[in-house]
C-alpha cells in the first residue's frame, strides 16, 4: 500500500466525504476510518463504500491513548487525517466539558501517539488537522481571515479548537512532528447533521415547522461545498509543506437571514408551494451568546501553491443539497430520532 491513511471522524459530515473521496480515488491507499460514532456519527453515511477492499471502520474514542497507541504501531499508519470533534458550537455553550475533553485531550493524545509510535521515523509521516476558521474570531464589515491572523476565539467550541491547533505546532516545534492545519470556512451539502444551520432549515420548512434566527440574521458565514474542502485536502495532504498552515473558503459571504431566504425561495419552488410559504415561517429567536458577527477566508495561499478553487455555483449546489435532503428523509429521520429531539427541545424551548 502506498499511503496508510487514519481519517478520524469520518463518520460525520465532512469526514464520510473525505472517507469515499480517498477510498474511491485512491485504490492504493489503505483507508481506516477510526470514529467514535457519538451522536453526528452515522456509518450510513458510507454504505456505498463501506465493502470497497481498501477500506476500514474501527469503532474507538480518540481520547483512548492505548487503543491509539496500538492502532497506529500495528495498521503502520503513515498518515493521520483528523477530523473528529464535537463540532456544533450551540452544543459548546451547553457542554464545554465535553468539547474541552475531544477537541483538546483527544487531538493531544492521537499527536502524542503519533510521537511515540513514529519517534526516528518522521520521514513519510504526515497528521494533517482538519480546523476551523472560529479560532480566528469574529471580523468587523472589511477584512477576512488569513494563516497570519491571529487567534481570538470567543465559544467553547472554538477556544477548544485554537487549543487543539496550538497543540499541534507545538509538538512539531517540539518533537519535530509532521504537521498541517487547515483553517476552513462553513461547510455545506449532503449528509450534514440538521442540527447545523442549512440542514436544520431545509428540515423545519419541510415540516412547517418556526424557521429560527438568530438576532437580526444579520450575521455573515463565508459558505464553501463540502466537496470543495475535501479536495482542497486531498491537494494539501498531497502537495502542502509540512509545518504549515493554510486557510479555506468559499469567497462566498452570506447574512443569515439572506441565506434563509434564498433555501426559502428554493424550497417553495420543490414542493411547489406558493411563494413566500416558506418565508412565513422566519422567527427571529434570542441570539447565540457571544456570537460571532462575521467570517470571511482569503484563501489566496492555497489558491497560489496548488490549482485549487472553489468550484461550485451556490444557488445551484444549494438547489441539489436541498434536493437530496428530501429525497432522503430516511437518512434525516435515522440521525434525528434518538438523543438530537431532547437537544432540539434543549435548545430552542423558551428562545
Ligand atoms: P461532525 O460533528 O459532523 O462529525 C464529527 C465526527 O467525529 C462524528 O462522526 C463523531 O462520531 C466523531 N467523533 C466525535 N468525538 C469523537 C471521539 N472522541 N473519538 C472519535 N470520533 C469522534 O463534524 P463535521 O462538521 O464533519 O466537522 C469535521 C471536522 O471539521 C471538525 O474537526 C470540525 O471542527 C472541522 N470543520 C468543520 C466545518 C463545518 O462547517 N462543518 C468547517 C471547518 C472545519
Ligand atoms: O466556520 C466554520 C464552522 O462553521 C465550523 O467550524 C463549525 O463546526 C460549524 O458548525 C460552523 O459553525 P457555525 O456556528 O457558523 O454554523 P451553524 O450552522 O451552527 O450556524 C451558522 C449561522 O447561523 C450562525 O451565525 C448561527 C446561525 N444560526 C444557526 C442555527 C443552528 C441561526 O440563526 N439559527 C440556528 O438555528
Amino acid at each position: 500500500m502506498d499511503k496508510i491513511i487514519l481519517i478520524t471522524g469520518g463518520a460525520g459530515f465532512i469526514g464520510s466525504h473525505v472517507v469515499r473521496h480517498f477510498v474511491k480515488k485512491y485504490p492504493d491507499y489503505r483507508v481506516i476510518n477510526f470514529d467514535k460514532l457519538t451522536y453526528a456519527g452515522y456509518l450510513g453515511n458510507l454504505s456505498d463504500i463501506e465493502s470497497a477492499p481498501n477500506y476500514t471502520f474501527i469503532k474507538g474514542d480518540i481520547c483512548d491513548a492505548e487503543h491509539v497507541e496500538r492502532l497506529l504501531s500495528a495498521e503502520a499508519i503513515t498518515h493521520i487525517l483528523h477530523l473528529a470533534a464535537e463540532s456544533h458550537v450551540d452544543r459548546s455553550i451547553l457542554d464545554p466539558i465535553g468539547f474541552v475533553r475531544t477537541n483538546v485531550l483527544g487531538t493531544a493524545t492521537l499527536l502524542n501517539a503519533a510521537k511515540d509510535v513514529w519517534k526516528g521515523q518522521m520521514e513519510g509521516k504526515l497528521f494533517y488537522h482538519v480546523s476551523t476558521d472560529e479560532v480566528f474570531g469574529s471580523l468587523g464589515t472589511h477584512g477576512s481571515f488569513s494563516e497570519t491572523t491571529a487567534y481570538d476565539p470567543h465559544s467553547p467550541y472554538s477556544a477548544s479548537k485554537a487549543s487543539s491547533d496550538h497543540f499541534v505546532r507545538a509538538y512539531h516545534d517540539t518533537y519535530g512532528l509532521p504537521i498541517l492545519i487547515s483553517n476552513c470556512s462553513n461547510n455545506y451539502g449532503t449528509h450534514q447533521f440538521p442540527e447545523k444551520l442549512i440542514p436544520l432549515i431545509i428540515r423545519n420548512i419541510r415540516d412547517k415547522k418556526p424557521l429560527p434566527v438568530y438576532g437580526k440574521g444579520e450575521n455573515v458565514r463565508d459558505w464553501l461545498w463540502v466537496n470543495d474542502h475535501v479536495r482542497a485536502i486531498d491537494i494539501l495532504l498531497h502537495e502542502g509543506k509540512a509545518g504549515f498552515t493554510y486557510c479555506i473558503g468559499g469567497n462566498n459571504e452570506w447574512k443569515n437571514i439572506d441565506l434563509v431566504r434564498l433555501l426559502c425561495s428554493i424550497m417553495d419552488g420543490e414542493l411547489n408551494q406558493p411563494e413566500g410559504a416558506a418565508a412565513s415561517l422566519i422567527t427571529f429567536v434570542t441570539d447565540r451568546p457571544g456570537h460571532d458577527m462575521r467570517y470571511a477566508i482569503d484563501a489566496t495561499k492555497i489558491m497560489a501553491e496548488t490549482d485549487w478553487k472553489p468550484t461550485q455555483d451556490f444557488r445551484m449546489a444549494l438547489t441539489d443539497t436541498v434536493r437530496w435532503y428530501l429525497a432522503n428523509p430516511q437518512w434525516i429521520e435515522a440521525v434525528t430520532s434518538g438523543e438530537y429531539q431532547h437537544y432540539y427541545e434543549r435548545q430552542y424551548a423558551g428562545r
